[in-house]
């Protein structure tokens, strides 16, 4: 298949901004009120994860049952804590050269879109002033199906009128990584070889990509 990329596809959380330390300590403190501790370690397994799947991996590592009720209660109440930790985010929480190497690919002549699980995306961009670099933006909030279900790039493909084969995505988690593939498309790895072991290329961070890569490799 002729692979000609005109879309870039970003993840938020790990690729853009680092809000994994914000979902964790947030999690630590369920598991806290709950009874259990919660280690950085079994937090990896979180990453690109929905809320409620974040919050069934957080109840099997405490061996906890709770109801459906229950459920709603505590990751609502989740996502207060991580809201108000996420408010007073400063521009330089964005991680290295994501601002510059998504503008590089605006100037080249790409589109680009944001494709993130989280339903505070928008917040976050409002805050962090980086709603203008995307042509679209597919947050939680407009999914059935979380990552690894392709759903959500499927989405901002169409969105943006893209083939799935223009489209390139930037993840750094591995339910990232398989919904690209599962969606047909290619997908740079964004952290550590040990992590993300089928990624198409792999980065230890934006600042770490040129353009011409995207043109070398797809
Ligand atoms: C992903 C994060 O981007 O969004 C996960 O990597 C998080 O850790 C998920 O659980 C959902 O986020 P939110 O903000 O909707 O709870
Ligand atoms: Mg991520």
């Amino acid at each position: 298949m002729m692979r000609i990329i005109k879309t870039c596809i970003f993840d938020l959380d790990g690729v853009i901004v680092d809000t994994a330390k914000y979902h964790y300590m947030a999690w630590k403190e369920t598991a806290r009120e709950l009874g259990f501790d919660f280690t950085e370690n079994d937090n990896e397994r979180l990453k690109g994860v929905s809320r409620m799947a974040s919050l069934e991996i957080l109840l099997s590592v405490g061996k906890i049952k709770l109801s459906d009720e229950e459920k709603e209660y505590q990751a609502d109440k989740k996502n207060k804590y991580y809201q108000s930790l996420i408010a007073g985010m400063k521009p330089d929480e964005i991680l290295h050269g994501a601002y510059e190497f998504i503008e590089l690919v605006r100037n080249a002549g790409l589109k680009t879109a944001l494709g993130s699980a989280s339903k505070n995306a928008m917040t976050i961009l409002n805050r962090l002033n980086l709603t203008q670099l995307f042509d679209a933006v597919i947050d939680g909030s407009q999914v059935i199906n979380a990552k690894p279900n392709p759903e959500i790039f499927l989405k901002a493909a169409k969105a943006l009128n893209m083939d799935v084969a223009q489209c390139i995505v930037f993840e750094d988690a591995q339910a990232g990584v398989d919904a690209a593939h599962a969606a047909g498309m290619k997908c740079v790895g964004i952290g550590s070889p040990d992590v993300l072991k089928n990624a198409d290329l792999i980065v230890s961070g934006l600042d770490k990509m040129l353009l011409g890569m995207i043109e070398e490799n797809f």
